[in-house]
């Protein structure tokens, strides 16, 4: 008997029915960057369709948002460059603009998941992830101040923290900081498998936080690299990762399914800011049909084991979503 694989795909309502993977609004988190003052709403060219937000216009798009059935947030917020110096000690000071506006989005949008970003990078005159030294970044002192960030950021009302650093240790590092003030409840969200990827330009644009010299190969990973990543995630889950994180996405399919066979922690995948430029862009120029395009990324990313994906088109997926199933 012949097999006719294509009956099973012979109408969309079978389509359907056979499908193996579904992407849904609730596991998304949406990436947002945050800017001081009010009534602000700064286009970013590096990426189209994404604005930085001053926090109350920030909160209306929360609340969209949530409305679409996405419920968790990334904050980056974009620091003027007079504030930023060689150890971003400006990310301690309580007066911080990021903190008073982590305490307004808690009031004003309750139901949003709120997951802060903790690293040197946006605060670091040098453009790095750790304190810059004569040509080294230096580790030990880099995660003391992280781990005070995650502290601050527990206190303003962060329900989840994010080291996106690559420091050695910072996860164990922030779970003692955080426990000794009592933030038993605020969760880590590990950047576990973070490698060295050009896919990062534009959101070093969108920050203005591109290394002033040399890379950042010293702490991010190297693409070739898979048996390494195994070893940064029994390292993060033995420190008190809560969640680990495989990033960019669409290149590193592979590792993200090697968390998902090697762990029982939530895998998320972070579809980075240059893999959602390039199908916006060549959307626009009419290269691709940048709907579908969008669709079967993601679907990639959920496919290879994702439980949590972290996406620029958070929003737009949502909006669409809701569309095709309220028909
Ligand atoms: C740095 C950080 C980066 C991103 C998130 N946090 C860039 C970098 O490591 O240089 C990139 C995210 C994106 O490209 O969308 N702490």
């Amino acid at each position: 008997m012949m097999q006719r694989p294509r009956r099973n795909r012979s109408s969309s309502s079978i389509r359907a029915l056979v499908s193996e993977t579904q992407l849904h609004p609730h596991n998304f988190v949406w990436p947002v960057f945050l800017v001081d003052g009010l009534q602000k709403k700064e286009a970013i060219s590096a990426l189209p369709g994404i604005y930085r937000w001053s926090v109350d216009l920030l909160a209306e798009q929360m609340k969209e948002a949530i409305r679409h059935g996405i419920k968790a947030f990334a904050i980056f917020p974009k620091v003027s460059e007079e504030l930023k110096s060689p150890d971003g000690k400006i990310s301690l000071d309580e007066k911080f603009f990021l903190y008073s506006a982590i305490r307004r989005l808690r009031e004003e949008v309750p139901e949003a998941l709120l997951i802060t970003d903790v690293a040197l990078d946006p605060y670091s005159s040098d453009g790095h992830d750790g304190i810059y030294k004569n040509g080294k970044i230096l580790n030990d002192e880099s995660v003391e101040i992280l781990a005070q960030q995650a502290v601050m950021q527990a206190r303003a009302g962060a329900h989840i923290v994010a080291p996106s650093d690559m420091m050695d240790g910072r996860v164990a590092a922030i779970r003692k900081a955080l426990d000794h003030q009592n933030f038993q409840d605020v969760g880590i969200l590990s950047y576990t498998a973070k490698y060295a990827s050009a896919f990062y330009g534009p959101f070093r644009a969108a920050l203005d936080s591109a290394p002033r010299s040399g890379d950042k190969k010293t702490y991010q990973m190297d693409p070739g690299n898979a048996r390494e990543a195994l070893r940064e995630l029994s390292l993060d889950i033995s420190e008190g990762a809560d969640m680990v994180m495989v990033k960019p996405a669409g290149s590193y399919l592979d590792i993200i399914r090697l968390f998902k066979e090697n762990s029982s922690v939530p895998v998320a995948a972070y579809q980075v800011s240059g893999e959602y430029s390039m199908i916006k862009l060549a959307g626009a120029q009419n290269l691709l049909d940048e709907k579908t395009a969008m669709m079967e990324a993601l679907m990639a990313i959920r496919r290879a084991g994702a439980d949590i994906i972290l996406s620029y088109y958070a929003l737009e997926f949502a909006r669409d979503f809701a569309r095709v199933f309220s028909k």
